[in-house]
């Protein structure tokens, strides 16, 4: 079920019509639908029946605070990699004991911050790292429980950029020295071990590399449980895809018979730290036509969103469905365009080459599957304010990230004293 459709030719989230919003809340704004996260969530949640599992939301897909805490109110943890995401997930309702530390390279400053909140679970990616996490417990008086996440060395088949279980990664450690890593985390008094962690990658529209993964660290955990370590936990990681143009991800339910038959017998708990999957089809950004320019090699539709509100086209190559807002008569023709925004920079666009209905200035359109690393990745390039957010449920809708005003951008900066302009 979708839950951005045309009504009366009009694109609505659930009961809410698009430009309703725009006409209280202004261009551009993300829009997420509470139906479509709920429905996301129940996959997983219907997925893991059976299994001794849990599902911590990877906050860095989309930290807006009421989106967190709705998926927290269906018994969500939280998949952290920041002290800011931390605070978020807790001022969310979140309890630190479902809350997951992830990341390449935390600070001890933020490792004490993580310990001193309790959260559950560190997921540790060096020998490095150990050693400072064990500093920083002992100092607290505290065993802190970690994961170590491992590399196995998988192509994910997705972009270079969000692709992260191969050896030239930076992330985890290398299967071949995950048991001396293993072993120095056994030695460290202040951390206990409670299992082994992976991530491979994101965007994955197959099983495939999850189940070379699993097998890879299956016998891994065979071999540490052989040096004696008690691994209780796996973590699997998120990464699995969704639909922006023609893929085809499997079903949560495919995803979840894949690893319950890889794991099965492996007397481990299991964690998905799924983020994309969770929120990407359930928003959209949604902008205003600026003028159309009409060029001799293409015609440029310049609208109010800009690529400091979505960065995936230009970062990822990333390929973003775009629609009119008031739905195109049938018969009307389409023209090739870019869709760019107003940033001096070639490469601000939302689409290349696209072909679309005829677009005027007033006209808003819809940019799909941008509930994922779309606000979350945002800027204020060329002091445009981030843009706001909005929540629909059913026939309701509200401002759950206002637009800031520039007064308040400007008013985070300051005059060194010496260039102070005396108000007299
Ligand atoms: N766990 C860890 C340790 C991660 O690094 C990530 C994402 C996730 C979970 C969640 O992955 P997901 O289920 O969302 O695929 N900005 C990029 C995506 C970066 C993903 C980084 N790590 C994009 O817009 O495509």
């Amino acid at each position: 079920m979708s839950f951005f459709t045309y009504k009366n030719g009009e694109m609505h989230a659930e009961g809410v019509a698009l430009a309703t919003i725009a006409t209280q809340v202004g261009t551009p704004f993300y829009c997420y639908s509470a139906g479509a996260l709920r429905a996301a969530w129940k996959e997983f949640a219907d997925g893991i029946k059976g299994l001794n599992a849990s599902v911590c939301y990877a906050m860095k897909a989309n930290s807006n605070l009421a989106v967190v805490r709705l998926f927290g109110d269906m018994g969500a943890g939280a998949d952290i990699v920041s002290v800011g995401e931390m605070h978020r997930a807790l001022a969310a309702g979140i309890p630190a004991g479902r809350i997951i530390y992830s990341g390449v390279g935390k600070k001890p400053s933020e490792l004490m911050a993580a310990l001193e909140a309790g959260v559950g679970q560190i997921n540790i990616e060096s020998s490095a790292e150990l050693e400072t996490l064990n500093a920083v417990a002992g100092q607290l008086g505290v065993k802190a429980d970690i994961t170590i996440r491992v590399n196995p060395d998988v192509d994910a088949k997705t972009h270079a950029k969000i692709t992260t279980g191969r050896k030239e990664n930076k992330f985890g450690i290398d299967l071949d020295l995950a048991r001396e890593a293993f072993a120095l985390a056994g030695r460290l008094p202040n951390l206990k071990v409670v299992g082994v962690a992976m991530h491979i990658g994101s965007q994955l529209t197959t099983v495939t590399p999850y189940r070379d993964a699993i097998v890879r660290v299956r016998e891994l955990i065979g071999q540490l449980r052989a040096d004696g370590h008690k691994i209780d936990r796996f973590d699997i990681g998120g990464g699995l895809g969704i639909v922006y143009a023609d893929e085809r991800p499997p079903s949560i339910a495919e995803f979840m018979a894949v690893v319950a038959r890889e794991t099965d017998g492996l007397g481990c708990e299991l964690t998905f730290e799924p983020g994309r999957r969770l929120v990407g089809e359930a928003g959209v950004l949604v902008g205003e036509v600026i003028l159309v320019k009409p060029g001799s090699a293409k015609t440029f539709v310049i609208v109010d969103a800009a690529m400091n509100d979505l960065i995936r086209p230009t970062l990822y190559e990333a390929w973003h469905d775009i629609l009119p807002v008031r739905q195109a008569r049938p018969e009307a023709a389409t023209i090739r365009c870019d869709i760019v925004g107003p940033i001096c920079e070639s490469g601000d666009f939302l689409a290349q080459n696209r072909d679309l209905p005829p677009l005027a200035a007033g006209d808003l359109i819809m940019v799909r599957s941008a509930g994922a690393y779309g606000a979350v990745m945002g800027s204020s390039y060329n002091t445009r304010p981030l843009a706001p957010e909005v929540m629909v449920d059913g026939t309701r809708f509200a401002v759950t990230r206002p637009r800031p005003t520039i007064e308040e951008m400007l008013s985070a900066e300051r005059f060194p004293p010496w260039m102070e302009k005396s108000k007299a």
